[in-house]
């Protein structure tokens, strides 16, 4: 969506009843065709306008798309989505927002879509984007701190996602799967991707790219057994900006007293009240295999700490990790 089109909105939600096509045109300078061609675009995006040939155009209802518009009266931060790039469709919000990095991005700005073709997911898999119903989201971030402190991120990220999804939904119970899914009722609601360019003793950027599947009524079958939707858990659809601001507020909050502490420490406790593995049996696969065994706890540098059978104690950095029924913890 263009600027003019989101000014044509801005004007519809400060004027009265009715503004005529000829106001409109006349406040952006565009011509009265021009004006109608926004307005459609903003009917398409799911707002309702009226029209009426004598009195013009009427904002009725609010769109539940995450404009910038729409985000930012919901936003508290001094830095994160202070710059908001919205698209209707695109491959990837990860992939945008490290174009703009490279063209000057400030740290903060966000990159949301309706709609990604090629979504992105953890270890390599594809993250659905249907148009219409969730939030996709790709924050950039430029932390001055050392490089092995960067898988850390995923685990501030995931907190905030918690507590955003919190504080519009406090409805729903949620969890958190370390390192950084968000489950209800053990099925995905949100996932996180936290990728990274580093040199060798500097972190040039960190681009978090969100996924919340927010208004679904159903999901495709693959997905039904293992992921859910807040409106299947809650009941009720649920606004993307709001929750995209509540988000993004947390995550200031969140990331600031990351680099400030130097590590994990004021969030763990936070992570463990919410943690789905707390004493469960879990099988955690990563690049070197797959390690069975009890979740025990989370350091402060962020690794899950198992321990398996032989009663050995595991520290695991990275990893996928799938929640086993009691008693198959045995064995690696
Ligand atoms: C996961 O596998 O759990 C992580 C999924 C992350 C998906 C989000 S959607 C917005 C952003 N853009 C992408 O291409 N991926 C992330």
């Amino acid at each position: 969506m263009n600027e003019t089109t989101e000014n044509v909105l801005e004007l519809l939600k400060g004027g009265d009843e009715y503004l005529s096509g000829e106001e409109i045109g006349r406040r952006l300078a565009i011509s009265r065709s021009a004006v109608w061609k926004h307005v459609r675009e903003l009917k398409a995006a799911g707002y309702g306008i009226v029209s009426s040939p004598k009195k013009g155009y009427g904002l009725r209802v609010a769109a539940n798309v995450p404009l910038a518009a729409e985000v930012m009266p919901h936003l508290k931060t001094l830095t994160l989505g202070r710059s908001i790039d919205y698209h209707g469709v695109v491959d990837s919000t990860n992939r945008a927002v490290g174009d703009l990095a490279r063209q000057g991005a400030v740290e903060g700005t966000v990159v949301v879509a309706d709609a990604q073709t090629a979504g992105r997911g953890r270890m390599g898999r594809h993250w659905e984007s249907p148009a219409g119903e969730n939030l996709y989201f790709s924050i950039l971030l430029t932390p001055n701190v050392e490089p092995a402190r960067v898988p850390q991120l995923a685990l501030v990220a995931a907190v905030a996602v918690h507590e955003g999804l919190g504080e519009c939904c406090p409805e729903i119970i949620a969890q958190i799967k370390w390192p950084n899914d968000i489950l209800v009722g053990g099925r995905k609601v949100a996932g996180i991707l936290c990728e990274a360019s580093l040199e060798a003793d500097r972190v040039h950027r960190v681009i978090l790219g969100v996924g919340i599947n927010v208004n679904g009524a159903s999901l495709p079958p693959p997905l039904r057994a293992i992921a859910t939707t807040l409106r299947i858990a809650g009941g009720r659809e649920v606004s993307r900006p709001a929750l995209l601001a509540g988000v993004l507020n947390r995550l200031e909050t969140r990331y600031e007293g990351w680099l400030r502490d130097g590590s994990l420490a004021t969030l763990l406790d936070y992570f463990e009240r919410h943690s789905a593995l707390n004493d469960r049996p879990v099988a955690v696969e990563n690049r070197s295999g797959v390690v069975r065994g009890t979740a025990r706890a989370i350091t402060p540098t962020g690794e899950l700490v198992i321990e398996t059978a032989d009663g050995a104690r595991l520290r695991l950095l990275a990893g996928d990790v799938h929640l086993l029924p009691l008693g198959r913890e045995g064995g690696r």
